[in-house]
């Protein structure tokens, strides 16, 4: 079944604990975290404190999404407030490598993700040590753009990239994911849906996560 995590870049950060546990109530399966620092992307949203502050509130996966240079300065702080999932870019500054086999250290799944001009082969040494792939179809840093045409096709090389290595790993998508272009990812052969504006659009969430959890 498909895993659609409700990013939460879209909720209203003036009621956060609620917004989680609305998704949570509409049968998500992951919470999508954005972590933005200003210097790797334009914008700047939240960091470990609020992770930690709104981790009581739901069992919810949290898939944390760290669009931040040199992110190894950060797994330790976010891995304690309680992301399950921690995943760095490819293109971010600093020792990337180190960054993961440091996630994979505190018991957390190590994840990396590419900018949708990013080429498929600067994923390829990360293989062996992630347990999940994160797709850009949108240039990250803001919610609510246009998804990128070329993430089809990319996902679906980066699927038998994954399957090569004959070890389990989630092929994320994220950005301008909607009913459409969520299906059309699922094909490619995608496992989790990372939805910001298109899901918390939606007066009846529940009833949209259950049909994409289908695809
Ligand atoms: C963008 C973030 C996304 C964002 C997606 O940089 O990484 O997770 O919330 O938002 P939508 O679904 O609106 O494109
Ligand atoms: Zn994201």
């Amino acid at each position: 079944m498909v895993i659609v995590a409700p990013s939460m870049l879209s909720a209203d950060f003036s009621r956060l604990g609620e917004e989680l546990s609305r998704i949570t109530e509409a049968g998500a399966d992951w919470a999508h975290l954005d972590v933005m620092d200003g210097m790797f992307v334009p914008n700047i949203t939240i960091g470990p404190l609020v992770v930690e502050a709104i981790r009581p509130i739901s069992d919810i996966t949290f898939d944390v999404h760290l669009m931040i240079q040199d992110p190894i300065r950060y797994v330790d702080q976010f891995a304690k407030a309680g992301a399950d999932y921690i995943t760095v870019h490819t293109e971010a500054e600093g020792d990337i490598m180190g960054a993961i086999e440091r996630i994979r250290e505190l018991g957390k799944h190590p994840g990396i993700s590419l900018n949708p001009d990013t080429p498929v082969s600067e994923i390829e040494r990360y293989l062996e040590h992630v347990d999940l792939i994160l797709v850009m179809t949108v240039q990250p840093g803001f919610g609510g753009q246009k998804f990128r045409e070329n993430g089809p096709e990319k996902i679906s090389r980066i699927r038998k990239m994954a399957d090569a290595t004959g070890r389990r790993i989630l092929v994320s998508v994220d950005g301008g994911i909607n009913r459409d272009t969520g299906r059309r990812c699922v094909e490619a052969g995608v496992d989790v849906l990372a939805a910001g504006s298109y899901l918390f659009k939606q007066e009846d969430m529940a009833t949209e996560i259950a049909l994409w959890k289908g695809f």
